[in-house]
């Protein structure tokens, strides 16, 4: 299908706001990459079902975009649709009491920032791990992320989602094959929301807790907010970033991308740039692992390709 007919069929859609030729470094923290030919935000439920419906029958290629805190785009124009959930995948509740501990329903369009913030107003405990982690609720889920021993399937009672035929179910927990940095869902799924268990506590001990998590991380992650986090995941029972600082990657630097000097697994855009050049340092990154170790290192950055 041609672009300008998939043009027609998305303009023809009711309740979608749609920017045409959006530049990926607009929405990417690394803020590297061209232009996506459509970025496309629906209203509404309907509206997202009605949009993934048309363009898995029309075979127009397209991807949920999140925060945009952990993928790479390319420099060349893509010729797809990105897909930001809207409001709909907003709102935070209904909480309900069961037994000794809140039940939380949180959609996936909600930034991680301000769950957290929630979390913290009403003294919920168990979320504290998040501290620091950008991006949206709907990609933490999708990778399973975590920090300093949790992740977000630890508290999460169920998934609400739109499986790959765009029909809305709800998996729990013990359904999901989550491990280290993956909710196990499969390609295609749109995760709306989850439900997530926590305990009621006092606000001074949730804020010192974040307070201390958050310091925590500023004395050994950059400062730089152009990064898109750890570029690597830690291979099993070792660390990615104690690997790569031996084997003298910190600085190593490929135009104005460049490896933090104070952790070895994050890459730092220093203002220009550019994909190539990223992907470029991440390969020589992995080189270096593997020739000083002979361990091959699994990416965690989503290199977005088409
Ligand atoms: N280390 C070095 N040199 C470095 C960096 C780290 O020797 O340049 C050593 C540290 O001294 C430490 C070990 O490596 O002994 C582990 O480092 P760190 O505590 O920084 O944790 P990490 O394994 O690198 C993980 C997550 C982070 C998360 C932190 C805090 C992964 C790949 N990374 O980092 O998650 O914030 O723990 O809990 O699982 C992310 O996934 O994007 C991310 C930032």
């Amino acid at each position: 299908m041609s672009r300008s007919s998939w043009r027609r069929f998305l303009e023809g859609a009711g309740g979608i706001s749609l920017e045409w030729d959006s530049p990926m470094a607009c929405h990417t923290t690394l803020r590297v990459g061209g232009a996506v030919a459509c970025l496309a935000r629906p209203h509404t439920l309907e509206a997202l079902r009605g949009l993934l419906a048309r363009v898995r029958d029309e075979g127009v290629p397209w991807f949920l975009l999140g925060g945009g805190s952990n993928i790479l785009a390319p420099d060349n124009p893509m010729d797809a649709v990105a897909v930001r959930l809207g409001a709909f995948a907003g709102e935070i509740g209904p909480a309900k009491m069961a037994g000794d501990e809140v039940q939380v329903y949180v959609g996936g369009g909600v930034r991680m920032a301000c769950w957290l913030r929630f979390c913290l107003r009403h003294g919920l405990r168990g979320m504290e791990f998040l501290a620091g982690i950008p991006g949206t609720v709907g990609g933490g889920l999708w990778m399973n992320a975590g920090a300093d021993g949790g992740c977000m399937a630890d508290g999460l009672l169920w998934l609400d989602c739109l499986d790959a035929s765009g029909e809305r179910i709800r998996l729990e927990r013990r359904e999901l094959e989550a491990r280290y940095r993956s909710m196990g869902c499969a390609r295609g799924w749109v995760l709306l929301g989850g439900c997530f268990r926590l305990r009621p506590g006092k606000r001074e001990a949730v804020r010192k807790r974040l307070k201390y998590l958050v310091n925590r991380r500023r004395e050994v992650q950059p400062s730089s907010r152009r990064t898109a986090g750890c570029v690597f995941k830690n291979p099993p029972g070792s660390s990615a970033g104690r690997l790569l600082d031996r084997a003298g990657v910190k600085g190593m630097r490929v135009g104005d991308a460049q490896v933090s000097r104070r952790h070895a697994n994050w890459i730092v855009n220093r203002g220009r740039a550019r994909s190539r050049d990223v992907l470029t340092l991440m390969e020589r990154m992995e080189k270096r692992v593997r020739e000083s170790f002979g361990i091959r290192l699994e990416r965690e950055i989503q290199v977005v390709e088409f």
